[in-house]
């Protein structure tokens, strides 16, 4: 377990809260673990109706810990950050984002995979990978057109352009826009109504949902994944990440 990563459950809502403000909730290997393990607990857990992943006030996510991610770049199906996105994919009870502040990365991409998203109106979402001369991942490369265009996914997706929670809004990633201290508890209402329905058809409503797009949705990752590691042994990457811990822009004049 993660001390970045807590858990509770309450009144048949399993919370796994992201709490690494110093570093802005940047997702380490140990808190993916962390946060797989959760998931499969609340799916194990009879009493659990629903899931609510949620970050600290003003930070949702910044994605991926970069220190960790070039000390140990992710090797593999079994990698945590893979069980990470397993374990969400497959999860077969709702699950419900809160977000305020910055999603970023895989804190954009892992929206795409709940199935509710509510978001403040102080939220910043970002997919910068190409930025950091990497890939969209995720399946980000296939949902993300496939919500909002092709016009709109350059954007997000080979510029890496924020949003904010009101265009998260226009263009499908999110349910609704709320006042930044309003959203947790809206998320928590929302994923508490599962307790007055029945299981057994909550179940299998999301799984005839996410049926059709599921292979399609793996053989995706895998094929992000396999470039995504390759890019980031990249020189363009290195230069990327030097660049961040430097405090830098990154100088692509080079390549
Ligand atoms: N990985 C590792 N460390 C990170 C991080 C990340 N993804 N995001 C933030 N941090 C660290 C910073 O290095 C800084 O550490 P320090 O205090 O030891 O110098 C600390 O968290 C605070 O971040 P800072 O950038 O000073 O906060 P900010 O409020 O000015 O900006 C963000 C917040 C989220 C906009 C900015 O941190 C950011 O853009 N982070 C990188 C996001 C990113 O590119 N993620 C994609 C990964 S694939």
């Amino acid at each position: 377990m993660s001390q970045h990563i807590k858990t509770a459950v309450v009144n048949g809502v399993a919370t796994i809260e992201i709490a690494r403000p110093e570093k802005k909730n940047a997702l380490t290997q140990a808190m993916y673990t962390a946060m797989a393990e959760a998931i499969a607990g609340a799916v194990e857990a009879r009493e659990v109706r629903a899931l609510l992943i949620t970050g600290q006030p003003g930070i949702f996510t910044s994605g991926n810990d970069i220190e960790d991610f070039v000390q140990r770049p992710p090797q593999g199906d079994d990698s945590p950050v893979y069980r990470f996105m397993r374990a969400l994919l497959e999860c077969d009870k709702p699950v419900v984002a809160a977000v305020t502040g910055a999603a970023i990365g895989i804190g954009t991409t892992m929206l795409l995979h709940c199935d509710f998203v509510y978001v403040a109106d102080d939220a910043r979402l970002a997919m910068p990978f190409v930025g950091l001369a990497l890939v969209p991942e995720y399946a980000s490369s296939l949902l993300v057109p496939r919500l909002m265009g092709q016009r709109k996914a350059a954007e997000k997706l080979l510029l890496g352009d924020p949003f904010t929670g009101a265009e998260a809004v226009d263009c499908g990633i999110a349910n609704a826009v709320l006042p930044a201290a309003e959203v947790l508890p809206h998320a928590r209402r929302v994923a508490e109504r599962f307790n007055a329905l029945p299981p057994g058809a909550v179940r299998d409503a999301k799984a005839l949902m996410h049926a059709p797009h599921r292979e399609q949705i793996l053989q995706v990752i895998a094929a992000e994944g396999e470039i995504f590691t390759r890019r980031l042994r990249s020189p363009e990457a290195m230069e990327a990440f030097q660049a961040f811990f430097q405090k830098r822009a990154p100088d692509y004049g080079k390549f």
